[in-house]
């Protein structure tokens, strides 16, 4: 049973890759995002973190489903929030990430939700506080903790359980930190993982991901196909001969979407480029998930911020 009472104080945890987590605390977080989305959908109180909380956003990349998921989150359950400009921010003049870390607080910041260009940035600003908890908001190819969260929590809302569902994960591996989150824990939950793309852009794979040249023969098997925004801001040479091959060959076009199951379901992190990974009417496909994926990014992000200010609980 979860406690609706504000929490207290307790031990710093801080929340940086799933890959640190223990099973029982992922479950304690998708539990906790399951029970604040029911009672967010009965119109019932939900819980408060403890008064005067201060949650601050410090984002040194782009995003609009992240960034404004934990602030939203954040209002839910009644923090304060601070949206730092890190265009406006010190590290201009030259401030270091860990001294603008190390500002925020001695300003009296309680979470810093973080994205950064550098993976292991989340880990280095985490070090620097003592009292504030550091969540990763996405550390360069690295690591998105919270929307493999989000994955696994749509998952399991269709499927029950994610042990034994086949899931392919299509498209720009190398640069994906959300394939790197999720095909960890799709694996530590009991899924078969598959992954499909264009050879530049699958990297080196774990021993459990079976790598398929062409995805249309495995198709018909999936239960689920997760795909991925191709990263060009992140590519320093073209490592695709053109985003039309891209399409032909990797793209989920109504074609593709055709050939899957009736149960099957599709994802995709978003931000989509539309007609280059999926096709506009896949995107209305009632088996693509894309939009319900940003609704459960606010409860996943509740319970994130719950879990670092509970301490950890469950780790
Ligand atoms: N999926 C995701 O991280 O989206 P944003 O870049 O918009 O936050």
């Amino acid at each position: 049973m979860i406690a609706a009472d504000p929490v207290s104080m307790t031990q710093k945890a801080d929340l940086i890759d799933l890959a640190m987590l223990s099973d029982r605390s992922i479950e304690h977080l998708l539990e906790d995002a399951a029970w604040l989305a029911r009672l967010q959908a009965e119109k019932e109180p939900l819980p408060t973190l403890r008064d005067g909380t201060t949650v601050a956003t410090l984002f040194f990349e782009p995003s609009t489903r992240t960034r404004n998921a934990f602030l939203q989150a954040a209002h839910l359950l009644g923090a304060q929030t601070l949206a730092v400009e890190a265009e406006s921010a010190s590290i201009r003049k030259g401030e270091s990430l860990e001294d603008t870390i190390a500002a925020l607080e001695a300003l009296g910041v309680d979470v810093i939700v973080l994205r950064h260009p550098q993976a292991g940035a989340a880990w280095r600003a985490a070090q620097v506080c003592v009292q504030a908890r550091v969540i990763n908001a996405g550390d360069g190819t690295n690591a998105h903790p919270t929307q493999a969260l989000i994955d696994l929590f749509a998952l399991r809302q269709r499927f029950g359980e994610i042990r034994g569902l086949k899931v392919l994960v299509l498209g720009d591996l190398l640069h994906s930190r959300v394939a790197r989150s999720d095909l960890w824990a799709l694996h530590r939950q009991g899924a078969i993982c598959l992954a499909s793309g264009p050879a530049t852009l699958l990297g080196p794979l774990p021993p459990w991901v079976q790598q398929v040249t062409d995805p249309d023969p495995v198709l018909p098997e999936v239960d689920a196909v997760l795909l991925l925004r191709l990263q060009r801001e992140r590519m320093e040479e073209e490592l695709i001969p053109s985003l039309r091959e891209y399409r032909a060959r990797f793209g989920m076009t109504s074609e593709r979407a055709a050939l899957l199951r009736e149960e099957a379901v599709i994802l995709h992190p978003a931000p989509v480029n539309r007609g280059v990974e999926i096709d506009d009417a896949v995107m209305r496909d009632p088996r693509t998930l894309v939009f319900r994926q940003m609704q459960i990014g606010v409860f996943v992000r509740m319970a994130a911020l719950r879990w670092v200010m509970q301490g950890g609980i469950a780790c």
